[in-house]
Parts: structure tokens; C-alpha cells; sequence
């Protein structure tokens, strides 16, 4: 059987097919395969969307350098303006021979996996997840606000009471709203969900708690319950793929709503600028705002 290819995300169709038995290995894929768990498996070359961040870009050249056999062929390519330019120095500085093509906006790098790369070890543990002493929170490089707490989410931890019930936080990331939900003793269990497995993988460490459970998974995709939660706390997301998507945060408000019961309150957290009012109107009895400033809005919505 001829060994996998390691695809890492969607490079774009116009330049490269998904090889055929290619195994993807992207934390936004809940299909995926774990890059941090793989074992050693003989894949056959990669073919790489890299990440924009630097640490979480050099991790994941890293990890397929360690994963790869001498001489496999590996492409990876990012747009100019999420990192593309990057890439080549990073695998050089891995001992890597590169070419790097300018095609379409984006920057493509080619090359074979040396017999000794250099510097692995640096990078995944620059990349990989970490405790961070000012967060004191488990975090790694690439999760959302990864290394700084978010004013939006700090806004929403000082307007929110304390709940009650059953609840969801939905685009957890490392599980901060979750935590502060579960400082009362009045909830029963809460739903933490999040598409990248590594800020699930951060949330279990953060949130030691037997009322928590973790979903990796795309909330549009929920199949999960209807009516049957007494809250949701949420600072919705607003990027898909690196560019705004407002769709995204009102699809997770209709979850919300969906999940919630007569009664059910919604508190949600945004970017001023984010026209969430109509669907909050639309799917939720009474909504209020209950805090403003710094660019952020915190809405408590009930259903
Ligand atoms: C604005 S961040 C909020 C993170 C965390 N709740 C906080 O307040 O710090 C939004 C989160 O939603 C996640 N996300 C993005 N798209 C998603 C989707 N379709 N389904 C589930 N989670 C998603 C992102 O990975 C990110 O962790």
C-alpha cells in the first residue's frame, strides 16, 4: 500500500488538487487526524497550507520534518500576506534546500526532507501548548488569543452573574467563559465546543471539572439537543479562513437559540462594529444590552 500524503488545511483548488488517500491532519478539521498524537506513520510527502502565525507555522513545518523519511517531498505555501514569505527561512533554518515560487498571491516552497533537519526541537516546543504563567492557563501558539486575555471575553467576565443550570460555551477556545460559568455552584453541566482541537485540548487542562464535557466540532454543525439548555456564553467568532465572516457569529447565535428553552438566557460578547441586533431580535424574546466599551458590546439575550 503506498503510505499517505500529509495534507495540513485547503490549499487552494486553482493550484493544487487534495491528493488522492491524502490524510488531513489540520486541529480545524474534527475529521482529522491529530499531528501532535500521529504516530510515527510512514507518510509519503506533505502537501501544506501554512498556518499565519510564526510559532504555530514553524511547529507545524517541524512536526512533518519529524514525521517525514529522508528525501520525501514536501510543498508548503501561504498566501504574501498571511505569512508566505516565511516559510522558505523557516525551513532553511531547518537545514532544508528551498525553492520558493511566487504564484497567484501566494508563496510556494518546495523541498525534500533532509537526512539530519535541524532546530525541531526549538520549534515544537515554541509551538506546542504551554501553561502561560500570565494567563495561568494552558495555551499554545495558534489558538485564539493565545497568549493575551481578550478584551471582548473581559468584558463579558465582568457583566455576566453568576448562572444556573445547564449551558454551553460555544467557541470556547482555552475555556476561560467556561470557568468563570462554573464559579457557581448553580451549574449543573456545561457543553464546551470549539472547531480547533488544540484550544479543546488546552480547555481540558483548564477546566478540571466533572459538570464540563468537550465537543471538537463545528457549532453549525451541531446535531446535539433543542431546548434543552438553560444558558450560553459565548464571544462568537468572526473569521473563517482568515477573512470576516459575519455569517459565522449569527450562525452561532441560531444555535444558541435552538439550544436554549423558554427562559433560556443567551450572554454574548462581540466587536462593536459586528451587526448582530437583527438576529438577536429575531431569535430571542428580549435582548439587552449590558455593557459597552473599548470597541466590544456585551449582550444578554432571552430566549
Ligand atoms: C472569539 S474566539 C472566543 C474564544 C473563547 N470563548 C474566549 O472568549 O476567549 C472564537 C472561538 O470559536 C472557535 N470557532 C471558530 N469557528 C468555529 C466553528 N465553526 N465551530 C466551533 N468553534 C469555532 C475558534 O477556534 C475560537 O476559539
Amino acid at each position: 500500500m503506498t503510505p499517505p500524503v500529509l495534507l495540513y488545511g485547503q490549499p487552494p483548488p486553482a493550484l493544487f488538487r487534495e491528493p488522492e488517500g491524502a490524510v488531513q491532519v489540520s486541529p480545524l478539521d474534527p475529521g482529522g487526524v491529530d499531528l501532535a498524537e500521529t504516530p510515527e506513520v510512514a507518510f509519503a510527502s506533505a502537501l501544506i497550507l501554512a498556518p499565519p502565525g510564526r510559532l504555530e507555522r514553524e511547529w507545524v513545518l517541524a512536526r512533518t520534518l519529524q514525521l517525514l523519511p529522508p528525501g520525501a517531498r514536501i510543498i508548503a505555501l501561504a498566501p504574501n500576506d498571511r505569512g508566505g514569505s516565511r516559510i522558505a527561512p523557516a525551513l532553511r533554518a531547518f537545514g532544508c534546500e528551498v525553492t520558493d515560487e511566487p504564484r497567484r498571491r501566494q508563496r510556494i516552497c518546495r523541498t525534500l526532507r533532509p537526512a539530519h533537519p535541524v532546530g525541531l526541537d526549538i520549534a515544537l516546543e515554541a509551538g506546542g501548548p504551554r501553561l502561560d504563567p500570565r494567563l495561568g492557563l494552558w495555551t499554545q501558539p495558534g489558538v485564539f488569543s493565545w497568549d493575551r486575555p481578550d478584551p471582548g471575553t473581559a468584558l463579558l467576565l465582568g457583566a455576566a452573574p453568576a448562572l444556573r443550570g445547564r449551558g454551553a460555551d460555544l467557541g470556547c477556545g482555552i475555556g476561560v467563559l467556561a470557568l468563570h460559568a462554573l464559579e457557581s455552584p448553580e451549574v449543573s453541566t456545561i457543553e464546551l465546543w470549539d472547531l480547533d482541537r488544540r484550544a479543546i485540548a488546552c480547555a481540558r487542562r483548564n477546566v478540571a471539572d466533572a459538570r464540563a464535557s468537550f465537543h471538537h466540532g463545528d457549532v453549525r454543525r451541531m446535531a446535539q439537543g433543542g431546548g434543552d439548555l438553560d444558558f450560553v456564553i459565548m464571544n462568537p467568532p468572526f473569521h473563517d479562513g482568515g477573512r470576516e465572516d459575519r455569517a459565522l457569529g449569527a450562525a452561532f447565535i441560531s444555535v444558541a437559540a435552538r439550544r436554549l428553552g423558554p427562559g433560556g438566557v443567551c450572554w454574548l460578547t462581540a466587536n462593536r462594529h459586528l451587526p448582530y441586533e437583527a438576529t438577536l431580535a429575531e431569535a430571542f424574546s428580549s435582548v439587552r444590552l449590558r455593557a459597552e466599551t473599548g470597541g466590544f458590546k456585551v449582550y444578554e439575550a432571552i430566549r
